[in-house]
């Protein structure tokens, strides 16, 4: 079960999230934001990335831990805190090891359900999550569902896999980055398992400076993908009682449109 948790966000993607993902689906830091104000301190940001999240709430003076599998995310986000003079507990584990210095009133997990997982590491996850909340803590999540992006919704049907491995990804653009090299890059999904419910991604990376090509590298990701029911079934397997199921990251209930779904479990 401890095994190792795959995902990309190192090295160069992790320098490009650094770099440009802050402003990434901004009224995510707000949502969140709310259950740690209303009482949901200490938290927990699992997954915390860069900082997108974590480092807002920080700033704002809440009590908010962050970890992360990577330890190029993590190192990338003490740099961010620590250039405005914060000091975040941060550490770098994978969910489904989670083994955090205390408990939490409100731990979340915002775009990382699923990332590089086996569904037995991700059911183990929930368990540590339940364990690692107080009683009465607040655990939140949220998932993209697996209709919501069309040209990956195709693939699972059986003529448009087998046309798998895509050729070619998307046309790779640089942008600028911070220390005057120049980033780009290019997905394409390379399989996507149905039964499994698995996808898997290729991510390609390069920086450029001065119109040379300085480093590039090629990462893989395996997203698993779930449909609401059955991570309702999984959380109450995990010993949440009391789930309630809210639309893109806005306190509504969820409606068949929304690309996202977060889910609200209770500890009793
Ligand atoms: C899409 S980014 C989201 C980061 C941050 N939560 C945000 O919303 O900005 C996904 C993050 O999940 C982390 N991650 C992927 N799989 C993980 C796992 N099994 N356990 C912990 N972190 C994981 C990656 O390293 C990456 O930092």
């Amino acid at each position: 079960m401890e095994g190792r948790a795959q995902t990309w966000h190192y090295g160069l993607i992790a320098k490009w999230w650094a770099e440009f993902n802050d402003d990434f689906r901004p009224h995510e830091i707000p949502y969140f934001q709310r259950y740690i104000e209303r009482g949901g301190e200490p938290a927990l940001d699992v997954a915390c990335g860069t900082g997108r999240l974590l480092i807002p709430y920080v700033r704002a003076g809440l009590d908010v831990d962050g970890c992360d599998v990577s330890a190029d995310m993590v190192a990338l986000c003490r740099e961010k805190a620590t250039h405005e003079g914060l000091t975040p507990t941060l550490f770098v584990q994978a969910m489904h090891g989670l083994d955090a210095p205390r408990r939490y009133r409100t731990i979340f997990v915002c775009g990382a359900f699923g990332l590089g997982s086996t569904l037995e590491q991700d059911q183990q996850a929930l368990r540590r999550f339940h364990e690692h909340l107080e009683q009465d803590g607040t655990l939140l999540i949220d998932i993209e569902v697996p209709y919501a992006d069309e040209k990956l919704w195709q693939h699972w049907l059986k003529d448009q896999r087998v046309k798998l491995p895509e050729t070619s990804g998307q046309p790779r653009s640089l942008r600028p980055a911070s220390d005057g090299t120049e980033l780009g890059l290019r997905s394409r999904i390379v399989e996507l398992d149905p039964l499994a419910q698995r996808v898997t991604y290729e991510m390609h990376a390069e920086q450029w400076r001065d119109g040379v090509l300085e480093a590039q590298e090629d990462h893989h990701l395996d997203i698993r993908l779930y449909f609401m029911n059955e991570l309702l079934l999984m959380l109450e397997r995990a010993g949440f009682a009391d789930v309630v199921v809210q639309g893109d990251h806005n306190d509504a209930e969820p409606t068949s449109d929304d690309d996202f779904i977060v889910f609200v479990a209770k500890k009793h």
